[in-house]
């Protein structure tokens, strides 16, 4: 199995609580290597471009809202089959529908305060890193 990156965002709802260390340890748990991570601010204008895909949906004002409330935590994740193994361990994005032992089974607050987001292909994977980080910012 090829290694690959993921792109992945601890949400405002999780570092909020101080649960930056507990989700990174899942995800470590699991076998994937944070080769790069930065603690930011998003501001309106990333979200919503890093949301644009979702700017029809009824919930895109509140999802914009939300992810610029509070510090978010952007991560990229490195490990073999890394885009599922990373959604596999976040769990449904409805925490009502999440696995036990996820994160979002362990710590999500509703489907909008859902404490983290990943990648849901390679190329997107690929396309949301270099929204927020350069090759400079990674070490694998
Ligand atoms: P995420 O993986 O970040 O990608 C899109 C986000 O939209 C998703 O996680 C949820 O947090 C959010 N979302 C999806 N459905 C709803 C909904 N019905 N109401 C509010 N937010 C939603």
């Amino acid at each position: 199995m090829a290694i690959q990156r993921t792109f992945s965002i601890i949400k405002p709802d999780a570092t909020a609580r101080n649960l930056t260390g507990k989700i990174n340890a899942v995800f470590e748990d699991a076998g994937l290597r944070i080769v790069g991570q930065r603690r930011i601010r998003m501001t309106d204008e990333q979200a919503k471009r890093f949301y644009a895909v979702h700017a029809e949906r009824p919930f895109y004002g509140e999802l914009v809202d939300f992810m610029t409330s509070g510090p978010v935590v952007v991560q990229v994740l490195e490990g073999e089959n890394a885009v599922a193994k990373h959604r596999e361990v976040m769990g449904a994005t409805n925490p009502a529908e999440a696995a036990e032992g996820t994160v979002r089974k362990l710590y999500a607050q509703s489907i909008g305060e859902n404490s983290v987001h990943g990648s849901d292909s390679e190329e997107n994977a690929k396309i949301e890193i270099a929204q927020f980080f350069s090759e400079a910012d990674i070490a694998g």
